[in-house]
């Protein structure tokens, strides 16, 4: 199966191959390329150049691209897509007055979800999920990661992290799976916190080493759920299994987190909507990327990460969702871009840089997704025709997509 894209009016984040990370100054730069055309063979990008180049090439299949922007596929780094039914009681709850605090501390929030979760059977729960990520697909995600902890017990961490496997096998998206079974502490460890940290370390983690079940350990690394120790005895347990950290830190309250993440060579260190200049230091000479999840911020009415103190600082950033019943339910990567724009004051620019390549990064897979580059996965957006691709921040709300392809495959 071959696709020939030509008369592309712009084709955005051309990269070279050894280009996976954008920091600092350089993120206001997006390279691209005017009157552009596009050859996919199966999965993978082979060609691609201006039109005065183009030489005859028989496709299957020719998309004429006259007046849209093509651009990759959005990376989609922080999610908890797998998850049952969904908490629009609390939303209601916190209209009339209740913070997100105040529901967790009555036991709703995740433990509320954890409670659902565990009476789904798995062929639901899988049902409900793939549902949610054929619906981010449709709006441009191509690569994402999807992480556990609404189980909060062995059995039902693993269903999650089963769910996880499937979808991976079905679905075109590339997906990596993030074990978070410390996400919050359940009911029956209410009074013995320790005692769950220990079944994480001396159960969960082990389990899921053996059966490879995931790439990733998070940790919700927040007052009131899992403190410094907690977090450092469970990334130094996930080490010895290969499992690299990407960690939730920073969301309501800065107590040295990220300084702990970027000890443990982090991948990711992710929300960071409170921030100190030790947090900026302490990520400054080190290969972790800061991740803002604008969406939560806009839910929740919480402060929105000091993108512009992180970038200006000379560091990369990547956007995600957060896709979660409690905290962000919303999967659409375009909100994100816009709402970082709007909110963070990053420009169109930086804001794609951060949703794709430094996004595909925050999940190791920029070798193979996030720019346009020979022999990188055909994970693209085509847009419909738009004047420029500020448009696409600046019509938030707005759907601007007119085709998703991912590896290769035309989805909508
Ligand atoms: O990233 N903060 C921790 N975890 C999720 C929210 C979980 C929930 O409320 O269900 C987040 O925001
Ligand atoms: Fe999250």
């Amino acid at each position: 199966m071959s696709i020939l894209i030509k008369n592309i009016k712009e084709l955005l984040q051309v990269r070279e191959s050894n280009i996976t990370i954008v920091k600092g100054e350089d993120m206001k730069t997006l390279p691209t390329l005017q009157n552009a055309y596009l050859i996919i063979e199966h999965d993978t990008i082979v060609e691609f150049g201006p039109m005065s180049d183009y030489e005859d090439y028989q496709a299957d299949e020719v998309i004429d691209a006259k007046g849209k922007i093509v651009l990759p596929a959005w990376c989609d780094s922080h999610t908890h897509i797998v998850y049952a039914g969904d908490r629009s009681q609390e939303f209601v709850d916190r209209i009339n007055g209740l913070s997100y605090e105040d529901i967790a501390q009555r036991g709703g929030g995740i433990l509320n979800s954890a409670e659902v979760l565990q009476k789904t059977s798995e062929d639901d729960l899988y049902e409900q999920s793939l549902k949610r990520l054929n619906q981010v697909m449709q709006l441009g995600t191509g690569a994402i990661e999807i992480k556990s902890g609404y189980g909060l017990t062995v059995e039902a961490e693993l269903k999650m992290l089963r769910v996880i496997k499937r979808l991976k096998k079905s679905s075109l998206a590339a997906i990596k799976t993030t074990l978070l079974a410390a996400h919050a502490v359940p009911k029956e460890f209410k009074d013995t916190k320790k005692k769950y940290v220990d079944l994480v370390i001396n159960e969960m983690i082990p389990e899921v080493g053996q059966s490879k079940l995931a790439d990733y350990i998070d940790v919700f690394c927040e007052k009131g759920y899992f403190d410094l120790e907690d977090t450092e005895r469970i990334l130094e347990a996930g080490g010895r299994w290969g499992l690299i950290p990407k960690i939730h830190v920073n969301q309501f309250n800065s107590f040295g987190g990220v300084a702990l993440a970027v000890k443990h060579k982090a991948l990711s260190v992710d929300h960071l909507e409170e921030m100190t200049t030790e947090d900026i230091e302490a990520l400054k000479n080190s290969t972790t990327m800061p991740v803002a999840l604008p969406s939560c911020s806009y839910f929740l009415s919480i402060p929105y990460t000091p993108a512009r103190q992180i970038i200006d600082a000379g560091l990369p950033l990547a956007l995600a969702t957060d896709y979660n019943p409690g905290s962000t339910p919303s999967g659409n990567m375009n909100f994100v871009v816009s709402t970082a724009c709007i909110k963070l004051k990053m420009t169109p620019e930086e804001a794609i840089n951060a949703a794709t390549i430094n996004g595909a990064y925050a999940m190791g897979l920029s070798n193979q997704y996030g720019s346009i580059c020979r022999g990188k996965k055909a994970n693209l957006i085509i847009t419909k025709e738009i004047e420029s691709y500020n448009n696409l921040p600046y019509a938030f709300g707005d759907n601007l997509i007119d085709t998703v392809i991912i590896r290769g495959k035309i989805i909508n």
